[in-house]
């Protein structure tokens, strides 16, 4: 591959991202195509230190300016470390959540505002949008519901938001795709992993051999 390729995954609580990453990587290889599969923080230590800090249950004080940048920091760590040197090596990266997630629970849900948000990210992230990103999506309702069947050992603090937390990430997201039609790519997210999947290939396939 010539040239790196950085694609994320964006959707609100139990939409299914971690599954439709893993399978897809394996449908990836039989095209040939290798994928370093990240997510924030994924693997950096430092990034991971700051993540703790914002997802204890113990911190219910944070103010929300105050957790979005700690996401931002947490996400420059993690670019630096991580996906930055795997694109300038040609590499695809797909990484489980980036920039959007601060847009739609920081900027939105949480009422910062998407430009206040998008603001302290571009210093964080210099320039390196994602070439595609691929929003999972599906109503809250549905994603809380699959969480509480399959999830029930790994409640973080944000996972016990309100539902109406959690309808304004889904509102964001939809209003983000709208406003970034060139690079976000809306999947239903109600659909089986399979279909997911196939409908995410053809489109990385495209842009790939485009
Ligand atoms: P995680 O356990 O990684 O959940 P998921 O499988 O849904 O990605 O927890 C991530 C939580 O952090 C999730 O509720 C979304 C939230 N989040 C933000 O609020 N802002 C951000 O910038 C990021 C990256 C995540």
């Amino acid at each position: 591959m010539s040239k790196g390729l950085f694609i994320t995954f964006e959707g609100g609580e139990g939409c299914g991202k971690t599954t439709v990453i893993k399978a897809l990587v394996k449908e990836l290889e039989k095209e040939g195509l290798q994928a370093l599969v990240t997510r924030e923080p994924g693997g950096s230590l430092i990034a991971e230190q700051i993540r703790n800090v914002i997802l204890d249950r113990a911190n219910t004080l944070m103010d929300p300016r105050t957790e979005a940048l700690l996401y931002a920091a947490s996400r420059r760590q993690h670019l630096v470390e991580i996906v930055l040197p795997a694109l300038k090596e040609g590499k695809m990266v797909l990484s489980d959540r980036y920039l959007d997630s601060s847009l739609a629970y920081q900027g939105v849900a949480r009422g910062i505002g998407i430009e206040e948000v998008f603001s302290i990210n571009k210093f964080a992230i210099d320039q390196t949008m994602p070439d595609l990103t691929f929003f999972l999506d599906l109503e809250p309702e549905k994603g809380l519901e699959r969480i509480r069947q399959h999830r029930s050992d790994e409640v973080n603090r944000l996972d016990l938001e309100k539902l109406s937390f959690h309808q304004k990430v889904y509102e964001a997201y939809k209003l983000l795709a709208k406003k970034y039609p060139e690079r976000i790519v809306t999947i239903d997210a109600s659909m089986t992993v399979e279909q997911e999947v196939e409908q995410i290939k053809k489109v990385i396939l495209e842009r790939y051999h485009g």
